[in-house]
């Protein structure tokens, strides 16, 4: 660890932030009371009794005894309070239509959908699934769900037809939410018929219901198919919510694990909320009545479910929703939306910043950014040289930038810096947030000290926890829990620097063992795009007879750097110079594009089979198939360096 480098908080900043150091004080004197505290943020229909019931370990329960209804969290309370003219959602359509939304508005159309899945014999405890484009409806279509306790199952609308049917299926799922299609890079994405392919195969589903979005040709099947513009736009406005159960099942979110066969993530009602919202209003700030935020993340994903939906709305904020892709038409679309909304909070991913670091300054240079006040980071861990461009080019060098490390099973921000509190070193999650328990540990399970790596585990129960997976309680114990007895192990690795500060090492099964020596590939990956004429770069560790395994490392250049001689050469002496020279990578290869999956993660499972010359494992949930050809013809003329 050679970062130095640390960045307050403004004075200014802290003076106006919403948290302050007290949280941490408050948390640590009485955790209980602390979430007690938290969950006062929601409007409960009856009061919980108990604050945590953890006697049923690792099965846990929230503010046991509590009620109350989600989307009435989310909206009407707000329209009650006097801000049914607030905007809620501004909606801008890849092709350029807008569509502001506010918040009475919103609770006509979720009541209307609510009104439509109750006649179309939906029930609380019946799954829905959701497969659509970024688009207000689905919005709607979430919260619909949730004000009738029908647990939804977004399905990433990236997904093929195959990954849909499994979803469904697993789920069994009695109504799907789609649309026609949704338009990407230009052009229309046909959706229905990816539905249409995988309800053949699912016995459960009564009824689709079809927004009408792209305008293309669908098949239509008059007994199970239905437009939401007959079915939801008849219904009337006004529907009365329900209470739920504090532990009643919001959704289902599946997620990859280290087998083929996707794992149904379960979160519930009130601590899920209660988190969410929590978290949302301390590590971005939110300000309700001023903020214009905007996060740039799919509501397939669960940074969509917590970030998009549930904590920005029970927030009530103001939120940017966009369809497209960041470069259409061109490349600085996201800089322009920025603009034009007067953005003031940006969440997104390292992939992203860096893709724009690839495609050069001058596109944000071309547009003001200066209405953005905050920056938030997701999903991998961000390298120092992204965290300084994203600070210096995108947030004028003013915006604290808070990288957040969660997961599909937290359910919300575990690890993060409390802007306005914390110093930030670049590349750094810092710490865990007030009321979360996090520790490195050893093999043994024993905790850590500074200066020292291992495993990063979680040490007590956290309201927004997963419940368990869907239908496979043994799986939930199994994978998170059974490691270690009482530490919820989360698969990834991370150190302590000197200072305590938390740097996230990627997932532990990324890490790389060479000649013993531990390495992450993330680490290797940093220092590659420290290197001047990196944009991106991927290792993976492959098997090597002398060595273990040894490093392969793909790497795409910055726009102007050229693939010459030396190249190879003077990366492989950089990352000695970084990191070592056990770091040395043995293979550089320059590639156009890396094979990553629709939100982003680069698929090192994909390159690692390219390294060691096997046949290439499932590719179904790659952006675009054909970059693993590119690559793996480029490899087989690239000869091994020394
Ligand atoms: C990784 C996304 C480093 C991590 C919210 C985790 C991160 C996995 C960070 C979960 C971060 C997420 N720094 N690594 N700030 N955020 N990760 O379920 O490996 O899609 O285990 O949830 O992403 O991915 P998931």
């Amino acid at each position: 660890m050679r970062e130095d480098r640390s960045f307050p908080p403004s004075a200014a900043f802290a003076a106006q932030a919403n948290a302050t150091g007290q949280l941490y004080e408050d948390a640590q004197a009485d955790p209980k009371r602390f979430w007690s505290d938290q969950a006062a943020r929601l409007d409960w229909q009856t009061p919980f009794t108990e604050i945590v019931d953890w006697t049923d370990a690792p099965f846990a329960k929230w503010f046991v005894g509590g009620r109350l209804n989600v989307a009435y969290n989310c909206v009407d309370r707000h329209v009650e309070s006097g801000h049914g003219d607030q905007v809620a959602l501004i909606f801008e359509g890849e092709p350029g239509d807008r569509r502001d939304i506010t918040y009475a508005q919103l609770q006509r159309e979720v009541s209307q959908a609510a009104n439509a899945l109750t006649e179309l014999g939906v029930v609380a405890g019946d799954r829905v699934a959701i497969y659509m484009p970024m688009i207000p409806e689905a919005v709607v279509a979430m919260l619909a769900c949730a004000r009738i306790g029908a647990p939804h199952s977004v399905v990433f609308a990236g997904f093929a037809a195959h990954a849909l049917e499994s979803r469904i299926n697993d789920a069994q799922a009695s109504v799907v939410i789609t649309a026609d299609g949704q338009h990407r890079r230009g052009s229309v994405m046909p959706l229905k018929p990816a539905v249409d392919e995988a309800v053949a195969k699912c016995p459960s589903v009564k009824s689709v219901l079809v927004v009408r979005r792209a305008g293309n040709d669908v098949a239509f099947d008059a007994e199970r198919d239905v437009w939401w513009d007959d079915i939801v736009t008849r219904q009337p406005d006004i529907h009365t919510p329900e209470s739920f159960d504090a532990e009643h099942p919001l959704f289902i979110l599946y997620t990859s694990g280290t087998t083929g066969n996707p794992k149904g993530i379960l979160h519930t009602c009130g601590g899920y909320l209660t988190q969410t919202s929590y978290t949302h209003n301390v590590v971005f700030d939110l300000k309700p009545d001023t903020d214009v935020y905007w996060c740039t993340a799919d509501i397939g994903w669960i940074t969509g479910h917590s970030y998009i939906v549930y904590g920005p709305l029970a927030n009530r904020v103001t939120q940017v929703i966009y369809e497209g892709t960041p470069d259409t038409p061109t490349q600085d679309r996201w800089w322009d939306i920025i603009e034009r909304h007067k953005v003031t909070i940006l969440y997104t991913a390292p992939t992203a910043i860096r893709t724009f670091m690839k495609w050069g300054d001058h596109l944000p240079a071309g547009k003001d950014l200066t209405s953005l006040r905050l920056l938030g980071s997701v999903g991998e861990p961000i390298n120092p040289e992204a965290w300084m461009w994203y600070r210096d080019v995108i947030g004028g060098g003013t915006c604290p930038i808070v990288d957040t490390w969660w997961q599909t099973e937290t359910g919300a921000i575990m690890i993060a810096p409390l802007p306005g509190v914390t110093a930030c070193k670049p590349g750094s999650a810092m710490g865990a947030l007030p009321g979360i328990g996090a520790a490195v540990v050893d093999d043994h399970g024993t905790q850590l000290g500074n200066g020292h790596g291992g495993y990063l585990v979680l040490t007590q129960p956290w309201p927004s926890m997963l419940r368990g997976i869907w239908g496979d309680p043994q799986r939930y114990v199994d994978t998170y829990w059974s490691r270690w007895s009482h530490l919820y192990f989360a698969g990834d690795g991370a150190k302590l620097d000197d200072d305590g500060a938390i740097w996230l090492m990627g997932r532990v099964d990324d890490v790389m063992n060479i000649s013993g020596h531990r390495i992450s590939t993330t680490e290797v990956e940093s220092a590659l795009v420290a290197h001047p004429m990196i944009a991106e770069a991927a290792v993976v560790g492959a098997n090597d007879d002398t060595t273990g395994q040894a490093i392969v490392a793909f790497v795409i250049l910055r726009a102007g750097a050229e693939d010459g001689d030396g190249l190879a050469q003077a990366l492989r002496a950089h990352v000695a110079h970084e990191i070592g020279p056990i770091a040395k990578p043995r293979q550089i290869l320059v590639v156009p594009e890396l094979p990553k999956t629709r939100s982003g993660k680069i698929m090192r499972r994909l390159l690692r089979d390219v390294a060691e010359n096997r046949a290439m494992g499932d590719a179904t949930t790659l952006a675009d198939p054909t970059v693993m050809n590119l690559i793996a013809s480029g490899l087989a003329h690239a000869t091994p360096e020394d």
